[in-house]
């Protein structure tokens, strides 16, 4: 499998400086053919960013959807909406999505399971909090929001999913978590795959991690058996320490 490195952007960039950074990384993207590149632009910016990726193999993703296919749901996009506009991915469950605005498990259960009936592909979000792994609970949040998150999936969808592991406390705090702690978290994502589908099954879908990721700490990271790829936040922003990161891939 080709390792994934997506840049989430968040709510940063105005529209020149999202086409200026999806140019910056398509101008770059044919020297790093090891891995898949993908941005995640603010979904205002997604066409424009659609335009300036054409041709280049980078991929498009958005940050979140609501999982209604139409209707009354005033400021809410479906999936449809976002294939329509480029997108072949869609960021899902979050830790700010489920941090700061209260998306549980059963919602992101249910944008998952839209994203794959329209085709797109779901990089679902997992991870502790801070005063979880010090109490000791890492494993156990992971496999709940597994769980809940992934409720109903069959063996042929998730193929079609990415996985990602952000523990919550190096989320732009600068303190990566070491490869042997990422590791020890996706090798037990690994584990629940295995137990829930098979190894054949498990064996194909990318866990990514994610939480300070940067050019100069991504090559020990991406070595590690179980960590297929980066989620990358704040070093997404500069198109030459994001390719820096694929080049570490
Ligand atoms: P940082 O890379 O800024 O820590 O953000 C990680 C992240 O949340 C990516 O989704």
């Amino acid at each position: 499998m080709l390792p994934l490195i997506a840049g989430n952007w968040k709510m940063n960039t105005d529209r020149a400086s999202a086409v200026a950074l999806a140019k910056g990384v398509a101008g770059g993207a044919a020297l790093h053919k090891q891995v898949e590149l993908l941005v995640c632009p603010p979904a205002v910016y997604l066409s424009s960013v659609a335009e300036a990726l054409a041709g280049s193999g980078v991929a498009l993703g958005a940050q979140n959807m609501y999982h209604e296919a139409n209707g009354a749901f005033t400021g809410e996009l479906s999936a449809a909406m976002l294939k329509d506009v480029g997108c072949q991915y869609v960021i899902l469950g979050h830790s700010e999505r489920r941090h700061i605005l209260g998306e549980t498990d059963a919602a992101v259960n249910k944008k998952t399971l839209a994203s794959l009936a329209a085709g797109l592909v779901p990089i679902v979000c997992v991870g502790e909090l801070l005063a979880e792994r010090e109490a000791g609970q890492t494993a156990a949040v992971i496999r709940r929001q597994f769980e809940g998150s992934l409720a109903g999936i069959s063996a042929e969808e998730i193929e079609k999913i990415v996985i990602a592991y952000e523990p919550v406390w190096a989320i732009g705090t600068g303190k990566v978590a070491t490869p042997e702690q990422a590791e020890e978290v996706h090798a037990d994502l690994r584990k629940l795959l295995i137990e829930r589908y098979n190894e054949r099954f498990a064996a194909t879908v990318r866990i990514l991690y994610g939480g300070s990721v940067k050019a100069s700490n991504a090559g020990e990271l991406l070595a590690q058996p179980n960590i297929n790829g980066a989620l990358v936040g704040g070093a997404s922003l500069k198109a030459e320490e994001f390719l820096g990161i694929a080049a570490a891939g």
